[in-house]
């Protein structure tokens, strides 16, 4: 069983967020950076939409990009549910395209499954297609500022009678191409039913310095600034979520 396959789970796992201050940083960084004004957000690797009613409630329009389906229907019946200004594309964020451009795109908790330079180009490349020039493309803990950035965290949630202990453990597989493998295992107790559901991810780890180059060389995005924890006025820092900002040229 997947963790992205369960994401009823999957969300009370990651819980811990405070999203309208996320949404607030948001706005913070577009006021100050993105060049065109922004009525609509592209969200890559979207899965449980977190913050999909808050941004809608603040008058923008959504588009999720999801390769589960599991939470591209679930994501699918909040919209429809609460009747929002919003859709879910499932697709690969490796190479992907939409039907409409977007004025900003956001990417949240690492999500970043990125394996090699050939999909790190690909990606950047259909991120630009989608997103208007001017427009910025803002990615949380996607980049590693710091060497010790690989380091196991486990945390518990608690939502009604459902506990959820979630255990990331990453390791290097290929040191020397920067590939790690994360296992992901959340030790669900629902209602005293106990489950225990885990994958592995495998991805490329970019440092900070790699990842602006590499995002140069495309010479569709500039580097724009970095911070952390959802802070305009926090710079990234060891155990900090980091925070990373591109803009369309
Ligand atoms: C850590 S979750 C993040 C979900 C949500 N964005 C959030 O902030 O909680 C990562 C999501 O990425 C999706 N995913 C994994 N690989 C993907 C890919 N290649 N393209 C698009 N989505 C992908 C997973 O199915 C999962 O829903």
């Amino acid at each position: 069983m997947q963790v992205y396959d369960n994401p009823k789970y999957y969300e009370i796992a990651f819980s811990f967020r405070d999203i309208s201050k996320e949404v607030d940083f948001i706005e913070q960084v577009i006021a100050k950076e993105s060049r065109i004004p922004v009525k609509s957000f592209l969200e890559i690797a979207s899965g449980n939409s977190p913050h999909i009613k808050e941004l809608c409630k603040r008058g923008y329009s959504y588009v999720g990009l999801e390769l589960s389906k599991q939470m591209t229907e679930y994501s699918r019946e909040i919209i429809k549910k609460s009747v929002l200004p919003a859709e879910i594309v499932e697709g690969d964020m490796i190479k992907f395209s939409l039907p409409q451009s977007v004025d900003c795109a956001l990417l949240f908790l690492g999500s970043f499954y990125i394996k090699s330079d050939d999909e790190l180009h690909s990606h950047l490349d259909s991120v630009a297609n989608a997103v208007r020039s001017g427009g910025l493309y803002i990615l949380d803990g996607a980049v590693s500022f710091y060497p010790e950035d690989i380091r196991k965290q486990s945390w518990e949630m608690v939502e009604g009678n459902v506990k959820v202990v979630t255990t990331y453990d990453p390791k290097w597989i290929d040191r020397d191409n920067k590939i790690s493998e994360a296992k992901i295992t959340l030790d669900v107790n629902d209602n005293g039913e106990k489950k225990k559901i885990e994958h592995l991810e495998i991805r490329r780890i970019y440092s900070i310095n790699e990842f602006i180059k590499k995002a140069q060389e495309t010479d569709k995005w500039e580097y724009i600034d970095s911070f952390s924890d959802f802070d305009v006025s926090k710079k990234p820092y060891d155990e900090g979520r980091n925070i990373v900002v591109l803009r369309r040229k």
